[in-house]
């Protein structure tokens, strides 16, 4: 039985056998296979050819102190292979005594936890990694912080510059816009003045006649016919020269008195196109620059006057609403000419985007009237378009008079 007692030790551990002064007398197969060197080797040299240079000279004295003490000796000892690899084993040494109770040698018995003390060792290495990452941590907060705000520091210029180039380029556009529609101005004062041109020359040939006959009352009614004509041609320029004045300053303006304005301006096309025009008007005031607006108006009834021209409508019509929605005012501008092609509708507010011939369109028209009803009036404007119309709604919001005041 102590026969297989020590078999069954054997196979399942580290065995190894010294005399009294160290030197190995036996080893199993199993100190071979973890030390790399064979029996042969082994047997007849000291047991500290397995000894790890890492080994404190203390904790070996400690060893052969306790060994030498008959006591049994335990520790987990680190070992060097002869490949030069490393090994931790679990060992325990135990004293032989003879029967006078003096040593006869001493049995080693190990087991191998090389792979424990490794996980342990990187466990162990982490655990520091963590405690070092942490001590650093608020460090790193502050310096990433820091970097933060520069980033958002310069962000902030980057922007800026970005909302700088942008505002050079919305001013140009609003040039060019301007520009486009003084054409069309001009078009529409030689158009305006066509008539009282040919009225004031048949009046000064009558004058001419009535001087002939030397008929003084004629030449006087003559005189002041004529002299209402000019008026009204210069009226008609300062019309639109107020138009085109520069205004920079906010203030209180009836809505209506903004769209008149532009259906007065317009008026000779219109009548010319026969376009019915039909208002309904409720008494609304906002804040902002009148001629704007009036603006944004002339850019819709010149869009619905060249829908007209492409549509084969015949009674054309153009109805414009005004009315209170909560704390805004509505415009509702409807034409019946034809509507707007769906996969154009989301673009129509795009700068330069135009259906019309170069000749006729920039595609500045809508871009303007939106970035005045967002900036200059605070509002919105939206298009729906049906089947045959095409209906835009601007939206502003109504500000009391006496808390703006009071700011
Ligand atoms: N009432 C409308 N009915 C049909 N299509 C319209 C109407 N209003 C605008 N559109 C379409 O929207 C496009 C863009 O209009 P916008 O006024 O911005 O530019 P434009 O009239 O082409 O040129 P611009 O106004 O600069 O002379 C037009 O080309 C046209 O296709
Ligand atoms: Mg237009």
């Amino acid at each position: 039985m102590l026969e297989q007692y020590k078999e069954a030790i054997e196979k399942s551990n580290i065995i190894s056998k010294t005399d009294v002064n160290g030197i190995i007398t036996f080893v199993n197969d199993e100190f071979c296979k973890i030390s790399g060197y064979s029996k042969e080797e082994l047997i007849g040299k000291n047991h500290n050819i397995v000894r790890h240079p890492d080994v404190s000279a203390a904790q070996f004295r400690k060893l052969w102190q306790t060994i030498k003490a008959k006591k049994t000796y335990k520790a987990t000892v680190k070992n060097r292979a002869k490949n030069g690899s490393t090994f931790y084993v679990n060992t325990t040494v135990i004293p032989i005594l003879d029967t006078n109770g003096n040593i006869e040698e001493f049995v080693a018995i190990r087991y191998d936890v090389t792979k424990e003390v490794f996980y342990k060792q990187s466990l162990e290495l982490k655990e520091k990694e963590l405690q070092e990452l942490n001590a650093t941590l608020e460090k790193r907060v502050l310096l990433k912080t820091k970097e933060l705000k520069e980033l958002n520091e310069t962000l902030e210029k980057r922007v800026q510059d970005e909302i700088e180039k942008n505002e050079q380029k919305q001013r140009i556009m609003f040039w060019q816009s301007r520009l486009a529609s003084l054409g069309e101005m001009l078009a529409n004062i030689a158009h305006q003045w066509r008539q009282p041109l040919t009225e004031l020359s048949l009046t000064l040939f009558s004058l001419k006649k009535a001087a002939l006959h030397e008929n003084v009352d004629e030449m006087q009614s003559l005189y002041h016919e004529s002299k209402n004509i000019i008026q009204n041609m210069s009226t008609t320029i300062d019309d639109f020269t107020n138009f085109f004045k520069p205004t920079k300053e906010k203030y209180y303006f009836k809505i209506a008195d903004s769209i008149n304005e532009s259906l007065s301006i317009l008026e000779k096309i219109i009548i010319k196109e026969m376009i019915s025009v039909n208002t309904e008007f409720e008494d609304v005031e906002v804040l902002g620059i009148s001629n704007e607006l009036t603006q944004v108006l002339i850019n819709l009834i010149q869009n619905s006057k060249d829908a007209f021209l492409q549509s084969s409508v015949l009674i054309k019509e153009i109805n414009i609403r005004v009315k209170k929605e909560d704390t805004f005012a509505v415009i509702e501008f409807e034409d019946n000419a034809g509507g707007i092609k769906e996969k154009d509708v989301y673009k129509i507010f795009e700068p330069y985007f135009t259906t019309k011939h170069a000749s006729s369109g920039t595609g500045l028209g809508l871009f303007m009237s939106k970035m005045i009803c967002e900036q200059g009036l605070n509002g919105s404007i939206n298009v729906k378009s049906k089947k045959n119309s095409t209906i835009f709604r601007i939206k502003i919001p109504l500000q009391n008079r006496n808390e703006i005041d009071a700011k």
